[in-house]
Formats: structure tokens, C-alpha cells, sequence
């Protein structure tokens, strides 16, 4: 055997330098399989190097199956695998390349897709209340005037469309962006604005992919709780003080799951530590727009003079998500930062949508279609509220959202949402296990309950059959339920 050239003054350790020409040798053929490799301490005294540099290049050898250390035989090189005998060509196995997708989305999705199931799984609204015919007439009126457009646009977005929504949220044009999505805002903010290990500061539970946004990106999670008033803000002087997060990221809107709203003292107070401890805040809003009782409270972004915001709206879930338009508004050099990311991403926004959304938007549609929605949308989260009221046992309690797509109800100890979902399955009811958005004792007995897709009917019997199933699981587990109220204020 040819002795192996090692470079001392190479910066790639010996070892690997040594099992890296055993590698070749193997690969090429020149050590071919049964040759036995010299033994450790003769390669070792050959080459004038430490015994170990030759254990290890065996040892690496040995996890990567080329090689094998026998009783008696010393190291010996192994034979390459057995290629898979020829045949048919097998289909590509790519299922094996990816995770699979969530259990329990796969059994939501299985009960949803089964006829005369219902569903408070859903993110969307029915499609009846999406405004088909005033959008088909307008993608027509591009079309038959020739003003379709058909090119990629720029890459803030169209324009006009910027301009239309900046007068709607009270900003200039230069600070709106225009994307296919708030999960792609939310994912470019965490990835342009945030470094891997710096720290975000997340409501829990929380929109389930914005957590998984922040898990992706590397960054540390520091939770913070949610009660009737929104975010807690009390603890975070410090939390901003111990861990110097760089973002702080809220629904204060009709929170997606709990369905509660941020009071505007916190919105204030919030503002105000922001400043103190030089903290962004991400204002996700895509239900603002969905307000059908209560006051509004105004917006962060309306509330703050320093520029800490950056606002996140959608037209996902006020018009409909077909369309894939959103829109974030920030200060200028955030919008600049964020649009040369998303060249290299999405690109571009579509914008033959755009153009409709603007025209949507600039001759009254969206106010007309909005005055339409809020009302059907406040009868169903009734029709929700009576169907709860009327049939769940004593012990399950819910918040009352004043908009939005969600409500929120907790089950009672010691029950569990994870093991109703299976029992309302074999009822051909769906919803989202609490423990879906966040950990604790109180998410495992939250369900989130979306109003916006199942209709009143829908609504009444879905409720009906849910409260079934909760009585079924009371009467099998023989247990008691804990009926104290729950405590002061947490609605998880
Ligand atoms: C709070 C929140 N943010 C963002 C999104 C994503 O919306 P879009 O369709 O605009 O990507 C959702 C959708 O459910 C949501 O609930």
C-alpha cells in the first residue's frame, strides 16, 4: 500500500486528511473490498503521528460503513451496498424526504372532508360571504377595457393599491407594502429584521404559523400570557430588561385563537415600554376591519409617534384569501428593507389582483361589502353564543368576541380538548384543540371555535352534537366536573 501524504501545516486535521485518501482509495477501486487496512499503531509509527490520528480515521470510516474493525482481522474495507435489483422504474419516494403533515390537522381534515360534517376548524368565511360577483365583474371590466394588467409589476406593489390603502390606514404611500399574504410579512419581517439566537416576544398561545415563523428563523421565543384585556403587559418591563428582545409581535384585534381584544390602556402602556426599551412591535391585524359590537380601540400603529410599529393586515379574511394580497405599513426603510427581501422570495404580488383589489377598494365595494358582512357575521357568533349557552353541561365557559372569526370556550377540569376532538369526530364536529397555540393546563382545555365558516344551522347542530360528545366523555371517565368559575380574568 502507497503511503498516505499528510500535510502538517494544512489547517484540516490530520485524521481527516488520512480519512479522506482511504476514502478515495476505497472509492477508486485501489483498496478494494477485503483488502485489510494496515494495522492502527504500523500506519501510526509509518506516517510519524499519534496513534489517535489513525484510531479516528478509522473510527469515521467505520460509521460511514466502509470499513469494519474484526476480532483477529484487524480493519478491513467492506463491500459497497447492494444496489436495488433491476426492474420496473419504482416511483420517486419523497414523502420519505419531508416531514409528514400534523396528526391532528390529518384527523381535522379527514372529519371535515366527510359529508354532513361540521366544521369550527375552518380559518375562512363560508363562501357565500366571500363578494364573488362584485370581483368577477370587475376582473371582466379588465379584461373587456383592455386595462388588464398582465405584467409582474413593481415590487412594492401597484401603486395605486398602495395609495388606497395608505388613506385607509393613515400613512403615505412609501409605507405600505403590498404582499401575497401577511404569513409572507410575518415571515420576511422575522427573517430582515431578526438574526438566528436574538430574541422575539410572542403572545401564547398565538397564530400557530407565526410560531412556527419565529421556530424556523432560529430566534428565542420568550411567551407571554393573554387574558380578557389582551396582551399582559405588567411583566414585560422585565422581560425587556433580562432578555432585550428586538420584536415583540401581537394580535391585539380579535386575537386568533382566544377571539379577545387589547384594552387601549395596554395599548398605551405597551407603546410607552417600547420606547423605554427600543422594542418593535409587529401589529397583526388581519380581523380589524370585522368589528360588529363594542367600540373600536384604535390602532397601535394610530398610537405611536415613534415609529416602533410596523402593522400587518390582510385581505384574507375581509375579502377573501383566493386573492393572496396583504399589506404591511412601516416606516419607509423597513418597506425598502422588506421589498428587496421579498424580490429574492415571491418576487412580486399578482398583479392583475392588485388591480382589481384597487378598484375594489377606490369605488366603495369594500365599505359596501364590509356593511354586509359585519351583520351576518354578529348573527352567527349569536347563533354560537345561544347554541352554547343552551346546550353545553355546567362548568364549560367561553369569551364573547366582539369580531372577528373566533371563540374561544374552556372546557372544565380535568377534561381534556384533545379527547373530545376524537369523540366529536365520531359526531362529524371539527375544531382546534387549544393546545394547538401554546402549552398549559388551560390551553389542553381550550377549543377554538371559528363562527365565520359552519352557518346558523350548522351552528346549532355542530354545538348540539359537540355538547353530546363533552356529556359522553363526563358520563365514561365518571367524573365531576370542576364547576368553579374560572380564575380572575385568564381566559387561558
Ligand atoms: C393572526 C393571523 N395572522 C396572519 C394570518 C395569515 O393570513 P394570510 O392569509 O394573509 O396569510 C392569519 C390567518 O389565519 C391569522 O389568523
Amino acid at each position: 500500500m502507497d503511503v498516505f501524504e499528510l500535510d502538517r501545516s494544512s489547517s484540516t486535521p490530520l485524521y481527516q486528511q488520512l480519512r479522506e485518501q482511504i476514502k478515495q482509495r476505497i472509492f477508486s477501486g485501489s483498496l478494494p473490498a477485503g483488502t485489510r487496512l494496515p494495522p492502527e499503531r504500523t500506519l501510526a509509527n509509518t506516517l510519524g503521528v499519534n496513534r489517535t490520528t489513525v484510531v479516528n480515521a478509522y473510527r469515521d470510516l467505520a460509521a460511514e460503513g466502509l470499513v469494519e474493525g474484526r476480532v483477529g482481522h484487524g480493519t478491513v474495507v467492506m463491500p459497497p451496498p447492494t444496489p436495488p435489483p433491476d426492474g420496473p422504474v419504482r416511483p420517486m419516494h419523497w414523502a420519505s424526504m419531508s416531514e409528514s403533515e400534523d396528526p391532528v390537522v390529518s384527523d381535522i381534515n379527514a372529519v371535515v372532508r366527510r359529508s354532513g360534517s361540521i366544521s369550527f376548524a375552518h380559518g375562512e368565511m363560508s363562501p357565500d360571504l366571500f363578494p364573488a360577483t362584485a370581483l368577477g365583474q370587475l376582473f371582466s371590466r379588465a379584461f373587456s377595457t383592455g386595462k388588464a394588467p398582465l405584467g409582474y409589476g413593481p415590487v412594492a406593489g401597484y401603486l395605486p393599491l398602495r395609495e388606497a390603502i395608505a388613506g385607509r390606514v393613515g400613512v403615505t404611500p412609501g409605507e405600505v407594502l403590498v404582499l401575497s399574504g401577511s404569513q409572507l410579512a410575518l415571515y420576511l419581517i422575522s427573517r430582515v429584521l431578526l438574526q438566528p439566537g436574538e430574541t422575539v416576544v410572542v403572545e401564547v398561545p398565538s397564530y400557530i404559523n407565526t410560531l412556527g415563523i419565529f421556530e424556523s428563523a432560529g430566534v428565542r421565543v420568550v411567551p407571554v400570557p393573554v387574558d380578557r384585556d389582551g396582551m399582559q403587559v405588567d411583566g414585560l418591563a422585565e422581560i425587556f430588561l433580562r432578555y432585550r428582545p428586538k420584536l415583540l409581535f401581537t394580535v391585539p384585534n380579535f386575537h386568533n385563537p382566544l377571539g379577545v381584544t387589547m384594552s387601549l390602556a395596554r395599548r398605551r402602556q405597551l407603546l410607552t415600554l417600547a420606547a423605554r426599551h427600543q422594542v418593535g412591535i409587529v401589529e397583526d391585524d388581519p380581523y380589524g376591519e370585522l368589528q360588529f359590537a363594542g367600540d373600536p380601540v384604535p390602532s397601535l400603529k394610530s398610537l405611536d409617534p415613534g415609529g416602533y410599529v410596523i402593522y400587518v393586515s390582510s385581505f384574507s379574511k375581509s375579502v377573501t384569501p383566493g386573492l393572496r394580497l396583504a399589506w404591511l405599513a412601516a416606516p419607509p426603510a423597513v418597506v425598502e428593507r422588506i421589498a428587496a427581501a421579498r424580490g429574492t422570495l415571491d418576487f412580486r404580488a399578482a398583479l392583475l389582483n392588485q388591480w382589481v383589489m384597487d378598484a375594489f377598494l377606490r369605488e366603495g365595494l369594500m365599505d359596501g361589502h364590509l356593511q354586509q358582512l359585519r351583520p351576518v357575521l354578529h348573527r352567527r357568533r349569536d347563533a354560537l353564543v345561544a347554541a352554547l349557552r343552551q346546550h353545553m353541561p355546567a362548568g364549560v365557559t367561553w369569551h364573547v368576541p366582539n369580531g372577528g372569526y373566533h371563540l374561544w370556550c374552556t372546557l372544565p377540569r380535568p377534561l381534556r380538548a384533545r379527547r373530545l376532538l376524537s369523540e366529536a369526530a365520531r359526531e362529524g364536529v371539527a375544531f382546534i384543540p387549544g393546545d394547538y397555540y401554546g402549552p398549559g393546563d388551560e390551553a389542553r382545555r381550550g377549543i377554538r371555535l371559528n363562527f365565520t365558516y359552519p352557518r346558523e344551522p350548522e351552528i346549532a347542530e355542530g354545538v348540539k352534537r359537540l355538547a353530546a360528545a363533552v356529556r359522553r366523555i363526563l358520563k365514561e371517565e365518571g367524573t365531576a366536573v370542576d364547576s368553579r368559575p374560572e380564575l380572575s380574568g385568564p381566559v387561558v
